[in-house]
């Protein structure tokens, strides 16, 4: 199925905004986007993106492929930019936001002006326009407290942290845009992605690439709790095709709704720090004796993560094609070429 919606959409070329397109997940959507042979938009502050996530991307792609982009330096905190991002968009994907449950414990309001503030602009530009699709960044920290396993979508707990309450909030009001101003909106609830161009740096890093860095830069490396806690952890491309099924459903069914995007298998994060470790050992062989400090549990992590992807696979044709290990040997190639001589 998404073979077939790849074939479509590199016949018919259409005009994407990506909105947090030099960050992580936004980078690497413009990537596949541009190869494709799309026009995209992309809107960013650069609040935690980078401009060499753009270069990268610029390197990958062929020259006639990245004069096809067009970025706005612009903030979702303001209507006009967003206004002027949708102006011409056939799709967005809103990936825009603040991430991490410690900042926005530290932070919650700034959280909220971006999260809130901004989806809501977003949410109000891609009406305006006329959009066909708007298919947003949601995010597994809305199951809160719920204790089920695995998680399905319309079982939800208590908000853990102000960054998932935010997160709670985009899911409610893209929900009333869908109903009262007909917005085809879908959300994506991310669980865990990593891959290439995951920001291994700063107090608010994922796991995955801080370990990446400790490891290859001979640093200790913590463990939260006692390293039972387990997350659903999901390779970059599998969230590029969500985002790309989402965008391009044909079935009505499929829209106003939110879907698990993750590969749905659950890993530790004792067995996530011996998959790393095997796979930098070889390049590095300080990392082999490597071993983790283990410190207190961090408030507002829950201690275990699976996502049912039943839904998604049956409304959207989602098949994830990237296990947590092969997902971490391209992880692990792009951080020894990036990280180890620094
Ligand atoms: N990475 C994950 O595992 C994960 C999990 C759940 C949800 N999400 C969500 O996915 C989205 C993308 O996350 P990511 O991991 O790529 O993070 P990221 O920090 O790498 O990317 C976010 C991008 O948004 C930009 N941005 C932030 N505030 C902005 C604003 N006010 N105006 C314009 N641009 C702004 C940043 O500069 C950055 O480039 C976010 O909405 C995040 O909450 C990510």
């Amino acid at each position: 199925m998404y073979k077939k919606q790849l074939k479509e959409l590199q016949e018919k070329p259409a005009t994407w905004l990506i909105t947090g397109v030099a960050g992580f997940i936004g980078s690497n959507l413009l990537e596949t986007l541009l190869s494709l042979n799309q026009r995209v938009v992309g809107l960013d502050n650069f609040s935690t993106g980078h401009w060499y996530n753009l270069d990268e991307v610029a390197d990958s792609v062929t020259r006639e492929q990245w004069q096809n982009f067009r970025l706005i330096e612009g903030d979702i905190r303001h209507i006009e930019a967003c206004h002027e991002a949708c102006r011409d968009a056939d799709y967005v994907l809103h990936q825009a936001a603040l991430g991490s449950v410690p900042r926005s414990i530290e932070d919650p309001i700034n959280t909220n002006r971006n999260n809130i503030s901004g989806f809501l602009n977003m949410l109000v530009s891609a009406r305006d326009a006329g959009v066909r699709r708007f298919v947003y960044a949601a995010s597994s920290s809305t199951y809160g407290d719920h204790p089920g396993l695995p998680k399905v979508e319309d079982l939800i707990g208590k908000p853990l942290s102000p960054y998932a309450v935010t997160k709670v909030v985009n899911e409610l009001y893209a929900d009333v845009f869908f109903r009262t101003y007909q917005v085809p909106c879908i959300g994506l609830r991310y669980f865990n992605i990593f891959g290439k161009r995951q920001d291994p740096e700063g107090a608010y890093a994922a796991v995955i690439p801080k370990w990446f860095a400790a490891l290859l830069h001979n640093q200790p490396l913590y463990i939260n709790g006692d390293g039972e806690t387990s997350r659903d952890f999901c390779y970059i491309e599998n969230c590029v095709q969500a985002n790309i099924l989402a965008a391009t459903v044909d079935n009505q069914q499929a829209l106003g709704q939110v879907y698990n995007v993750a590969f749905g298998e659950r890993t530790s994060l004792n067995t996530l720090f011996a998959l790393i470790r095997d796979r930098v050992a070889p390049h590095f062989a300080e990392a082999e004796k490597a071993e983790p400090v283990y410190r207190d549990f961090r408030a507002g992590d829950v201690r275990h993560s699976l996502a049912d992807i039943t839904k998604a696979r049956q409304l959207l044709g989602y098949a994830p094609q990237y296990s947590v290990r092969q997902g971490l040997d391209l992880a692990a190639r792009w951080y020894i070429e990036h990280l180890a001589a620094n």
